[in-house]
């Protein structure tokens, strides 16, 4: 079995069931995404749009985001998993991949799906190959 195949057996209820709480009015697309660390932990997110559209945040950093505001050490996730209808199958856009970049392994798999077998995977370092980096970090308590 392949790693997107283990991923989508482990996370697929996860993010499926996360789109279920996609509030898109103006897009009607759902999507979910959730991310796995390395001790197991699981953290999900769904789309949220605005009626000032440019403020709308993907699923895939509002999972990232849920992942940091519960704990997670930045760096730590290692597989998402994203889950969408109305698209034919998501290719997540820029905005995220920089956000992953920053928040996922060096070695991250993402992988997107619309069921448990129509599914495409990437490393993430093939979805975003130049990521933008500072190279000092202020130290965190
Ligand atoms: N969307 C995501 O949640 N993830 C992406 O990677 C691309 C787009 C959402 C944002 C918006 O609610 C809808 O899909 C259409 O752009």
């Amino acid at each position: 079995m392949s790693e997107a195949e283990k991923a989508i057996q482990k996370l697929y209820a996860h993010a499926r069931s996360a789109s279920d709480n996609a509030y898109s009015p103006y897009s009607a697309a759902r999507v979910g995404a959730c991310v796995i660390d390395d001790r197991g932990n699981i953290y999900s997110g769904c789309n949220v749009e605005n009626s000032s559209y440019g403020l709308t945040q993907c699923a895939e950093r509002n999972a990232l985001a849920a992942a940091v505001a519960a704990g997670m050490r930045p760096g730590a996730a290692h597989t998402m998993l994203i889950f969408a209808t109305g698209f034919e199958t998501l290719a997540p856009c820029g905005a995220c991949r920089q956000v992953m970049s920053e928040l996922m392994t060096e070695d991250a798999l993402v992988v997107s799906c619309h069921s448990e077998t129509d599914f495409r995977s990437w490393p993430l370092r093939e979805l975003l190959p130049h990521p933008f980096i500072l190279s000092e970090k202020e130290p965190q308590p």
